[in-house]
Order: structure tokens, then sequence, then C-alpha cells
């Protein structure tokens, strides 16, 4: 006799639905790797530690590493993926390009999205905000000058005109 499989759960990841035979228990991070092949997302910690595997709920940052796949059922996911493309980056992602603000890169995913929550939210948020809202989220690498300057130029391009001259 075979296992039953499991039900499939609908998911609305970067505008589309996907249908995926996962247990609720299943952590996103790993349907978003593993079944959808969005690969943006990163496996650091898995215990909701370092950040490295953020996306957007409902355009709020959350640490899919530790979110049951079923308990996202009917909410809008968004990935790296689906923040910006290759020919359109999102102001985040062309900031952190032109500041070449990686190492090895394994935590900008989480970087990138917090950032985005943040701006999104805050558009004239400061070096000092920049820096809370990136605080729980871990860099190996040491480099947190060159990301806190991405986004403080991100910040620029996305405020309104003005909004960050004293
Ligand atoms: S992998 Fe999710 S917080 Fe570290
Ligand atoms: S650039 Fe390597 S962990 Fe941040």
């Amino acid at each position: 006799m075979h296992a039953p499989s499991p039900p499939s759960l609908r998911l609305c990841v970067n505008g589309a639905v996907h249908e995926v035979g996962v247990a609720p228990t299943a952590p996103l991070l790993a349907v978003l790797r593993n079944d959808l092949g969005l690969n943006g997302p990163k496996y650091g910690c898995g215990l909701g530690e370092c950040g490295a595997c953020t996306v957007l709920i409902d355009g709020v940052a959350a640490r899919a590493c530790v979110i049951p796949a079923g308990g996202v059922v009917g909410r809008e996911i968004t990935s790296l993926e689906g923040l910006g493309t290759r020919a359109m980056p999102h102001p985040v992602q062309r900031a952190f390009i032109d500041e070449q603000a990686a190492q090895c890169g394994y935590c900008l995913n989480g970087m990138v999205m917090m950032a985005a929550a943040l701006l999104a939210r805050d558009p004239c948020a400061d070096e000092a905000a920049i820096r809370r809202e990136l605080s729980g989220n871990l860099c190996r690498c040491g480099t947190h000058v060159e990301i806190v300057r991405a986004v403080l130029r991100a910040a620029t391009n996305v405020a309104p005109s003005g909004a960050h001259t004293p």
C-alpha cells in the first residue's frame, strides 16, 4: 500500500498561484526552494535567527525557515525573484549593485528584502532607522558598512524629492 500523498496547498508566490503537494507543517523556505525552485531565499540557521531566508508576506518581512507553508495560504508571498527583474531591478537591488555591497553574498537576500520592506513603509528612512532594521540580519563577511550605504542610496532614490536634504 502506498502512503497517502499530502494534500496540496495553494500558495500565491510572486503573483502566481502554485499548487504544492507538501504537508502544511513544511517550512515555507523548503517549499520555495525545493518545490518552486526559488533560490533567492537562503538557508542559514534554520532557526529564525540570521535572516538569510527573509521573504515578504503581504509586504511584511518574515523568516521563511520558521513559517509553516500551511500558515500562509491565501497570503501574498514575495521572494527576491519577485522584487525586480534583471532588466528592471528594484531600487534596493539597483543600489546594492551600484555600491557593490557584497562579499560572499549569502546574506544579501535577507538584507535586500528587509530594506525593501522598510522603504515601502518609510521611504525617508535615515541611517539610524536602516541600522535598526537590519540589526537582526547577520553578515558573516562584515559587509555591513557597504550594505548600509547601499540602503541609504536606495532611500535617496525612492524618497520624495528633497526628503533627505536637511
Ligand atoms: S535561515 Fe531563516 S533566519 Fe536563518
Ligand atoms: S556578504 Fe557574506 S554573509 Fe554577508
